[in-house]
């Protein structure tokens, strides 16, 4: 089969390579019909994460058919169309009976396209199937689906259900990447009063305002803490999420958040961010931090089956499995091809 390959920093290929066959009684073997990239993917791409080694296949998203299954698995069966979830679950250990399955502690977590060969294949083995795939809702579009892999689960667990969003809330996303977005669309469940995007792309701007925000804000030209003061009579946000990842950002959540608010840290950061601790130990803050675990999954499929989250809105381009290079290309250069969710198939 053929799947994408990483070679070290700056190198990858789509090449053949050997299918996948179960290892353990609790695989499954899925053929992948949809499957897309992720902003971590190009992390990996960059050097950034170094457990990801050369001859790793990427990829942590995908909506696909079972192929095989190991004997001791029990909720899929050969011939079900499924969601393979971006964290895989042992669902006995600690952290796993406690839903905290990205923090897995028996072989599980995020492994795909990290740690174990992913989802970029024509077909992949997927551990603990039983508790790491979703069978697909028959009215749901495999692309749509493919959204509940990663974005949609992060957006909403990391950023609104941590941020604590209410009804009447002011919301202020930092960052308007497929993540932000998510979050965007995740705080709307909510009846927030005004959801803020903020980020210095006009484009992932006018993304946003599909998305749902009400009012935007383009960091470079405008200072959000005017915004936001206007909105809330000078207290603040009740909810900052940061869904950028680098230490302005963080800052600027922290900073733009009310008294007795949240600060949702979706970001993945590379470099220390500074805790203004001499500003914020007076207001009564809560900050905090997360690894998508997916247990919303099954909420959000109940959504997205019954209409209530447009999750075919992230889709902006669509390839053939062959052209994977063209993909990473078009993906890569997001803030030239408007690119939110590129989906192969
Ligand atoms: N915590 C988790 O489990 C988890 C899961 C998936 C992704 N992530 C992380 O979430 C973050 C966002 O992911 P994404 O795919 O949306 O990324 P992305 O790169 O597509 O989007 C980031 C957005 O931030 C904007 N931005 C960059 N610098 C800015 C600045 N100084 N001010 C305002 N806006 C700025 C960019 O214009 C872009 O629109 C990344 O760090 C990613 O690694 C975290
Ligand atoms: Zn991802
Ligand atoms: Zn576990």
């Amino acid at each position: 089969m053929r799947a994408l390959v990483y070679h070290g920093p700056g190198r990858k290929a789509w090449e053949e390579v050997p299918m996948p066959t179960l290892q353990a009684d609790t695989d499954a073997v899925v053929r992948v019909d949809a499957v897309t990239i992720c902003g971590t993917d190009l992390h990996i791409l960059k050097g950034d994460v170094p457990a990801v080694s050369d001859g790793r296949i990427l990829g942590h998203e995908a909506v696909g058919m079972v192929e095989h299954v190991g004997s001791a698995v029990k909720n899929v069966r050969v011939g079900d169309r499924v969601l393979v979830s971006c964290i895989t679950a042992c669902g006995a250990c600690r952290f796993c009976r406690e839903g905290r399955y990205g923090q897995c502690l028996g072989g599980g977590g995020w492994i795909l396209g990290h740690k174990i060969d992913g989802t970029q294949a024509e077909y992949v083995r997927v551990p603990f199937a039983d508790t790491s795939t979703y069978l697909a809702p028959a009215n749901v579009a495999d692309e749509d689906l493919l959204m509940l892999a990663d974005i949609l689960p992060t957006g909403y667990e990391v950023g609104v259900l941590n941020g604590r969003v209410r009804p009447g809330d002011v919301v202020a996303v930092v960052g308007a990447g497929p993540i932000g977005l998510s979050a965007i669309m995740g705080a709307r469940l909510y009846s927030p009063s005004h959801v803020v995007a903020i980020d210095k792309a006009g484009s992932r701007l006018e993304a946003a305002k599909q998305f749902g925000a009400d009012v935007t804000v383009n960091n470079t030209v405008q200072d959000p803490a005017t915004v936001i003061a206007e909105l809330t009579g000078g207290l603040g946000a009740d909810v900052t999420i940061e869904a950028v990842g680098i230490p302005a950002t963080f800052e600027l959540a922290a900073a733009l958040v009310r008294p007795g608010g949240h600060v949702a840290n979706i970001g993945v950061h590379g470099k220390a961010a500074t805790l203004h601790l001499e500003d914020l130990w007076i207001r009564d803050v809560t900050i905090t931090t997360g690894l998508v675990d997916t247990f919303s999954t099954p909420t959000l499929l109940k959504l997205l089956s019954g209409r209530q989250i447009d999750a075919g809105r992230f889709v902006t381009h669509h390839f053939a499995l062959n052209d994977f290079i063209d993909a990473y290309d078009v993906f890569a250069r997001a803030g030239e091809t408007g690119a939110l969710k590129v989906v192969l198939s």
